[in-house]
């Protein structure tokens, strides 16, 4: 099948990039900053906060001050993840344009994750789609362990493909299928998509891969193989979820801009200036971008 022509990038790293950060809180203004950089290189879907329990993930606490100390660029949306209602009403208040539900493909990361089994996160997100439909917000769904789990092993591709069903019917208008720990490769992510797409149109699919064995590329490139023309993605390859053990960060942003540039797909992104984010991000929490791309390129001008 011919690749898709245009591809939209999904920015992850100030939520799924920073939310499992160890250590110290990042201070909200590098949060801030690092959201402004990543729009200004032309990134124009960015998942900036999430509104989860602060003592679940202490790192986005300060949710509602990020949301609203970014100075928003028309064009962007700011998004921010809302586990059920009380999130979705800080969301809210914080002015947020889109959020998103998060559920998953096995049952043991959904008590890990939210607490509480995949029947129960699915009750529990219909009064938020209803919620945010009231106040004009999109919704996005999340399933996670598309691919395999840390605690259950394989995931059959009917079980992804029936709890993204639910999130669609639901109303959420994009479900983003994550390999949440990066075990994935591409025949299995082709198959998990081929499955996926007979109950979601393959237009709403979003790919959102971890790279803990170093397949994500490969696996971003089967799968839009299939159609799909959504990428969930993080500068500096930061990410991983702090219920899943053993994953690594989202496939780096820049390395995602590299293999489009190669096959003519243009996104009107500045790969230099994504690069220098991540430069810049790293060096504030201490380490080095983990881009193959950023690497080769040298450590950019910031
Ligand atoms: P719970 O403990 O079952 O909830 O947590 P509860 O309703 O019983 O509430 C317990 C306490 O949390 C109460 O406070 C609530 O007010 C508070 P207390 O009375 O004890 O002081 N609370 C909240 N506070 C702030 N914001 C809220 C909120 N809700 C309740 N929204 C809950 C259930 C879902 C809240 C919890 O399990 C949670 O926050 N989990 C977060 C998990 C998370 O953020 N995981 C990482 C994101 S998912 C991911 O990374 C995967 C993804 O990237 C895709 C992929 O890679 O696969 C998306
Ligand atoms: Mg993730």
């Amino acid at each position: 099948m011919a690749l898709p022509t245009a591809i939209k990038l999904f920015e992850m790293a100030p939520r799924d990039g920073l939310q499992n950060e160890p250590g110290t809180l990042v201070p909200t203004a590098t949060k801030i900053e690092l959201i402004e950089r990543l729009a200004n290189a032309g990134l124009t879907h960015i998942e900036a906060a999430s509104f989860v329990s602060p003592k679940w993930v202490p790192q986005m606490g300060d949710a509602s001050e990020v949301m609203h100390g970014i100075a928003r660029k028309p064009g962007v949306v700011y998004s921010a993840l809302t586990p059920n209602l009380k999130g979705l009403e800080g969301a809210l208040a914080a002015g947020v344009e889109e959020v998103a539900v998060f559920g998953a493909a096995s049952e043991a990361f959904s008590q890990k994750n939210i607490n509480c089994s995949i029947a129960e996160s699915l009750a529990r997100f219909e009064p938020v789609l209803v919620r945010a439909n009231e106040a004009g917000v999109r919704v996005r769904g999340y399933v996670s362990c598309v691919l395999g789990c840390p605690y259950e092993g394989d995931i059959s591709p009917q079980k992804v493909a029936e709890v993204a069903k639910a999130l669609y019917e639901m109303g959420c208008y994009e479900i983003s299928l994550g390999d949440t720990i990066g075990v994935g490769t591409p025949l299995a992510a082709k198959r998990m998509i081929e499955t996926a797409r007979q109950q979601v149109p393959i237009e709403h699919l979003a790919a959102h891969f971890h790279d803990t064995y170093g397949m994500a590329l490969a696996n971003l490139y089967a799968v839009m193989e299939e159609g799909v023309g959504v990428i969930d993605a993080a500068t500096a390859g930061l990410g991983g979820c702090p219920y899943a053990k053993g994953a690594s960060g989202n496939v780096a942003t820049e390395d995602v801009l590299y293999l489009l540039e190669g096959l003519g797909i243009n996104t009107g992104i500045d790969l230099q200036a994504v690069i220098d984010t991540g430069v810049w991000i790293t060096q504030q929490l201490g380490r080095k971008p983990s881009s193959k791309v950023a690497l080769a390129k040298g450590t950019g001008t910031q």
